[in-house]
């Protein structure tokens, strides 16, 4: 994943003074305790039965959770294959170097996931009325289905906020333009509302316009923490903007107005 260039840290506090270092600790710490307990959650899945499954645009699907750490080498190859036919293009004369980047970071033991599965010809109405009633695991299918799409993501501190970083959201070709991407990340902000992060970040190619207009039309903005506006003439030099939507003032300053005192 691409870094941005940093500004530097900044201090605040809600008396307008500079906060003591006992403060500046106690907040620091709490926010390492917000992270720590997000990662603890084995499945964010489970707490949203309404992003248990999409059915629309001839699409018939249902969602799992994964872990970086827990992939089997089928999906391994299958995140390796839908990265190279997905953004391959974008990212251009950068592939090469990009891709070895993304196979480090498709393992990682903070990688979260969000599969896409669609059911296989198998899946019975019966299946369907029971997950419907609200059986066990309820994302839990009873025909194993064939992956469309995921969504990476990671409980991360940016500008000394915590925030749920998208690293990856990917869509197969044919299942692209059904509302899939959208409904992926309105559960991932669910999720970071739920753990108390302050924003969805991520980054894009600026070559990838069909992402941009994507987050665009989602309501994601520049971040005041994007290349483009830390030092337009730096951003020239990049091939990336990071994004963000942000969940409360303190983030919306930091990471969108690019505040430096609150
Ligand atoms: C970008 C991507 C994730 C979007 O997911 P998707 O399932 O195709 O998008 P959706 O169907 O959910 O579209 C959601 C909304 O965005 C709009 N949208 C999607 N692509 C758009 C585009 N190229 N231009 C304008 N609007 C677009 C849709 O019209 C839709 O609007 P609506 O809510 O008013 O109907 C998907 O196309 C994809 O995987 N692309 C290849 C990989 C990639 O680029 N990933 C992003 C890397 S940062």
């Amino acid at each position: 994943m691409a870094t941005a260039v940093k500004k530097r840290p900044r201090i605040s506090s809600a008396a307008g003074r500079r906060p003591s270092r006992k403060e500046v600790l106690e907040r620091k710490k709490a926010i390492d305790e917000l992270i720590r307990k997000a990662i603890a959650v084995k499945d964010h899945l489970v707490q949203f039965p309404a992003f248990h499954k999409f059915q629309g645009n001839g699409l018939s699907v249902y969602l799992e959770s994964g872990h970086g750490d827990q992939l089997t080498l089928p999906v391994r190859k299958y995140i390796q294959n839908l990265l190279k036919v997905n953004m391959e293009e974008p990212y251009g004369p950068e592939w090469p170097s990009e891709e070895k980047v993304k196979r480090q970071e498709m393992v990682a033991p903070e990688a979260r996931y969000i599969f896409i599965k669609q059911y296989s010809n198998g899946f019975t109405t019966e299946c369907s009325m029971n997950q419907d009633a609200g059986v066990e695991h309820m994302h839990t299918p009873c025909n194993e289905g064939h992956l469309v799409g995921f969504v990476h993501y990671r409980f991360v501190l940016e500008e000394e906020l915590p925030v749920v970083y998208v690293y990856e959201l990917q869509m197969e070709p044919s299942a692209q333009g059904k509302g899939l991407g959208k409904f992926l990340m309105q559960l991932i902000e669910q999720i970071a509302c739920k753990n108390q992060m302050g924003a969805v970040m991520l980054t894009v190619q600026k070559a990838n316009t069909q992402a941009m207009a994507f987050y665009t039309k989602l309501r994601y903005v520049i971040s005041s923490t994007s290349p483009s506006r830390v030092d337009p003439q730096i951003g020239l030099e990049k091939s990336y903007e990071i994004l963000c939507k942000t969940f409360d003032c303190e983030a919306k300053s930091k990471l969108e107005d690019g505040d430096e005192e609150l």
